[in-house]
């Protein structure tokens, strides 16, 4: 059997759970994550990353960060993992399909802007196998009509568009870390953004949108775990 997608475990891997798991930082916070999140949207050209559970969440958490809501229509392609439309179910928006073209699998921008009604609110681009989006006419068309542009780049990590990564071209990108994805944690998502309000906001929403100060685990003198 030929393997598609081996997910790569190395030694790095392996000191830096051991590092989580003996002073207890299992979960949401940790110098890891910040410096994940730090690393990773800067990577992407974007200032604010913020980590999920999932690329579906992910996705799901920038609609909703976006304010994307019931009676709101979002387009996207038809041919993607259903993770992205069932995120704009889940906020209770309708997905509105439309196909993809033929030479890169990808939205065929050339359907978009009949699908467009005054209920259309934002268009969701999938970088489909890696492979880029135009963007420049989904983002022209964004413009003209003051959509949102929200790109999967659930499968696309570190590819670019005339020069510039994937998932900071349009308001807001998400991103996966399944393990068949190009960059793995096992199970967990990214959303990066360049605006200080949707990352606030998505923050806020990822963490129950509990007061700032509150529900978050503090480092406590007994917090060191003393297995080895
Ligand atoms: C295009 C696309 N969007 C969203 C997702 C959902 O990501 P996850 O499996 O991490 O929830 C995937 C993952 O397979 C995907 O390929």
């Amino acid at each position: 059997m030929i393997p598609v997608c081996e997910p790569v475990i190395g030694k790095r891997e392996l000191e830096y759970v051991s590092s989580c798991l003996k002073t207890n930082w299992i979960s949401s916070q940790g110098k890891y994550i910040k410096e994940f999140e730090e690393k990773f949207a800067k990577y992407c050209g974007c200032r604010y990353g913020i980590s999920t559970t999932s690329g579906t969440t992910a996705l799901h958490l920038a609609l909703a960060s976006l304010g994307i809501e019931k009676g709101d229509e979002v387009i996207l392609p038809a041919f993607t993992m259903i993770a992205t439309a069932f995120a704009v179910i889940y906020t209770g928006a309708t997905p509105v399909l439309v196909d993809a073209d033929k030479e890169t699998w990808c939205m065929d921008i050339s359907q978009i802007e009949k699908k467009i009604t005054k209920r259309t609110k934002a268009v969701l681009p999938v970088h489909i196998y890696g492979h880029p989006c135009n963007m420049e006419p989904i983002l022209k068309l964004a413009r003209k009509y003051k959509l949102l542009v929200i790109e999967d780049s659930a499968e696309a990590h570190g590819a670019e568009y005339k020069g510039k990564k994937v998932g900071g071209l349009g308001d807001i990108g998400c991103f996966s870390f399944y393990a068949n994805k190009i960059i793995t944690t096992g199970e967990g998502g990214m959303v990066v953004t360049n605006s200080e309000e949707y990352a606030e906001k998505a923050r806020s929403i990822r963490n129950l949108c509990f007061k700032k100060e509150r529900r978050f685990y503090k480092k406590s003198k007994n917090s060191v775990n003393k297995r080895t």
